[in-house]
């Protein structure tokens, strides 16, 4: 539970509020570059922390994130001419380029320096591995971008993928650092006698209350959720919290590369997730390794259908079922083989947090011991954003980039084990572990 202060002060993220200016001390994913396919594009919106903003790419390649409103008396950039090296505002015809610069004024004197004088609000961009990072701090030098290691596979190794969700970015991150409502939202409908015995996924529906450990990290929070496996053995589920948003679930085998997961604020009630994966380890592309185990028959995968773009500020990566039509459930389904009749682990994941409302009252839950992991990691963010605001403490990682090469996934350890000593090596990226591969204990 959260006092409603504690609950406005995390998820509130517009200009001037002290989570949104957390988060402005971090370089942060505004969109995919796929969404602006060429120089002289069109403009692109973007509502990112609470901020309306028009992404562009000019001539020479390079992406600006601009102030909506023109500089001169607030007409929309989004209706600008994107040419030759910069975008026009269509009223007046002042052009500015990437950086804000105003490169033309057309309207005034020949002789008026004062194009010179103005400059519109841009936030720099750097492109890496398919996503636009923009920082919208206060540095005048940024810091280091973080070093994520799904974000820094060459080219044509690696996939993003986005979905909005309808909810405070805070309940969306929530759900990807609670692992038992797996054993519920999408594994509740499978009976354990339909997995193969020895594996990841057969354990964890013979028993779908895990006990958890949690620990403090350098780049946030990470957990390890255990339940027994093979006699003298645990199943243990490891993954991490990284700040500001980011979130590595225990999906694949440790060792084995990690996807990461961002959960851009757009605004207080509208979240960008961003997934960067290795090509092939992301969603239902995903070979499954042996000692996952493979879902029974019955278990129906369904890939969500994400919507074209359209221009609207909430247009982008809108999903097909949605709130609307509540999310497609098919209550024949669920009186059968799925326990929620909705088509799909992320819709399902989609649904329940959407359904808690745009910014769910935190004043109001009862929360469990399989809690803890977000117990923690509010904890975690709330000291950082105080701490920002009472002493200017700059918030973990911003100047450590080094500290977000890390790793989630699963793996047994003997009962007793240190689970945070013998996975040590296998939490860290740019590692090959070919012993955790494909092999099984
Ligand atoms: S409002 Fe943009 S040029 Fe006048
Ligand atoms: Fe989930």
């Amino acid at each position: 539970m959260l006092s409603q202060e504690d609950n406005a002060l995390l998820t509130r993220v517009g200009p001037g509020t002290p989570m949104g200016t957390l988060m402005r001390q971090y370089w942060i994913p505004a969109l995919l570059s796929s969404e602006l396919p060429k120089p002289d594009c069109d403009p692109v919106r973007v509502m990112l922390l609470g901020e309306p903003l028009i992404a562009f790419r000019d001539s020479q390649g390079r992406v600006g994130l601009i102030q909506n409103h023109c500089p001169h008396r607030g007409a929309s950039l989004f209706y600008g001419r994107n040419e030759e090296g910069g975008i026009r505002c269509v009223y007046h015809g002042w052009k500015f380029d990437v950086s804000g610069r105003c490169l033309d004024m057309p309207n005034e004197p020949p002789e008026s320096d004062f194009k010179h004088k103005l400059r519109a609000r841009a936030y720099p961009c750097v492109e890496r591995g398919g996503v636009v990072w923009t920082y919208m701090g206060p540095r005048k030098d940024p810091p280091p971008l973080p070093d994520l290691e799904a974000n820094q596979l060459p080219e044509g190794q690696y996939e993003v993928t986005a979905v909005m969700r309808e909810c405070n970015w805070l309940q969306a991150l929530e759900g990807d650092i609670d692992t038992s409502h797996a054993g519920f939202l999408h594994w509740g409908a499978i009976d354990p006698e339909e997995v193969e015995p020895d594996t990841f996924l057969r354990y964890a529906v013979e028993n779908r209350a895990p006990r958890y450990a949690v620990v403090d990290t350098e780049y946030g929070a990470m957990y390890g959720a255990y339940r027994p496996a093979k006699p003298g053995y645990l199943y243990w589920r490891i993954a991490q919290f990284l700040f500001p948003f980011y979130t590595q679930p225990p999906e694949k085998v440790l060792g084995r590369r990690a996807g990461t997961r961002a959960w851009v604020p757009m605004d207080d009630t509208h979240t960008l997730y961003i997934g960067m994966f290795q090509t092939g380890i992301g969603h239902q592309s995903y070979r499954r390794h042996p000692l996952e185990g493979q879902y029974p028959p019955s278990y129906r995968m369904v890939r969500p259908e994400v919507l074209p773009n359209t221009t609207d500020w909430f247009g982008r990566f809108r999903m097909k079922d949605n709130a609307a039509n509540d999310y497609g459930i098919d209550r024949a389904w669920q009186r059968t083989t799925s326990y929620t009749g909705i088509g799909g682990i992320f819709l399902e994941d989609q649904a329940v947090t959407e359904s808690m409302g745009p910014i769910y009252d935190r004043s109001q839950e009862h929360l469990g011991t399989a809690d803890v992991m977000i117990i923690r990691v509010r904890r975690r963010l709330l000291a950082a954003v105080r701490r920002l605001m009472q002493e200017g403490t700059v918030p973990p990682g911003v100047d450590q980039p080094e500290v977000y090469r890390v790793r989630s996934g699963g793996i047994l350890l003997p009962e007793g084990a240190d689970w945070i000593a013998a996975t040590e090596s296998l939490r860290q990226a740019y590692v090959e572990h070919p012993e955790s591969t494909w092999a099984r204990p």
